[in-house]
């Protein structure tokens, strides 16, 4: 279960906000954020498809906080005197909207927003200096933030097992895209690995993303759908190229309303 602790230990390595290049660096992983933030939004399209009441609620509740979301992150901008910029390819990837409601739940709640918690309660938190004038209200905002995150994550790894209840031959695609988000999620820090060796907190990132994987991986097997040990080379393809082409279909299906067909039940009428 997700918490506001952090995950992982920084030490005493902390980004220099009066070197520029530590503040390209930071801008660099904010504007990521604020991008994400902006098709976190988007999240108020799944009322079309949401299963339930409940998942309508959440859909509604969600939305609200990621606009407000979007906004804590603009007011974190002023406040370091940084300016964003557009999102990295593989945030737009990870990030574009899905229609399939088992995937959604999987990769955009569940992974997705999981691994968003670890940047901002990990990385930002720990890593911010406490001595920049406006570093107090930025961590103010990112543990708002980071408290709503974790409910996102609670919905979706709810949510994940229901899929798996009602599906149970989803546990193979939803492996192949477990591995197949560990393998490009890391894409989005190569810029800044060969840099990495004595900078204080990038030195950390092999072990960071290593911690994230790890975490991820049990995350997955708590959800029920990620194997005890690792799977064989072949199993792992065939499980990918699996959540390939079920993430694929999912982009180009066309969603389906929901609670026009179920409301008389979901409201508890009897029919
Ligand atoms: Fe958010
Ligand atoms: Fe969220």
């Amino acid at each position: 279960m997700a918490t506001t602790e952090p995950g992982y230990d920084f030490g005493d390595a902390r980004f220099d906000l009066n070197d520029p290049s530590d503040r390209e660096i930071v801008g660099f992983v904010l504007s990521q954020a604020l991008f994400g933030e902006a098709t976190g939004v988007y999240c108020g399209k799944s009322l079309y498809q949401a299963r339930s009441l409940e998942a309508a609620r959440f859909y509604v509740r969600q939305a609200h906080q990621e606009l407000n979301h979007l906004e804590h992150f603009a007011a974190i901008f002023r406040l370091l005197e940084m300016t964003p910029e557009p999102g990295h390819w593989v945030i737009r990837l990870l990030s574009s909207h899905n229609n399939y409601y088992p995937l959604k739940v999987l990769m955009e709640h569940a992974i997705g927003e999981g691994m968003v918690l670890d940047i901002f309660k990990d990385v930002l938190q720990q890593c911010l200096p406490d001595d920049h004038p406006g570093v107090n209200k930025v961590k103010k905002r990112l543990r708002a933030i980071s408290r709503e995150e974790i409910e996102h994550v609670e919905w979706g790894e709810k949510e994940t097992k229901y899929m798996l209840t009602q599906k149970p031959w989803l546990k193979y695609p939803y492996y192949g895209l477990l591995e197949l988000q560990l393998m490009v999620a890391p894409l989005v820090l190569r810029p800044y690995q060969n840099r990495s060796k004595d900078h204080p907190v990038l030195s950390h990132l092999p072990k960071f993303v290593e911690h994230v994987n790890q975490r991820v991986w049990k995350q997955g097997q708590d959800m029920g759908f990620v194997p005890e040990q690792r799977p064989g080379l072949f199993k792992r393809v065939v499980c990918m190229a699996a959540g390939a082409a079920l993430f694929v279909r999912s982009q180009l299906a066309r969603a389906d309303s929901t609670l026009d067909k179920t409301y008389i039940r979901e409201l508890g009428f009897q029919r």
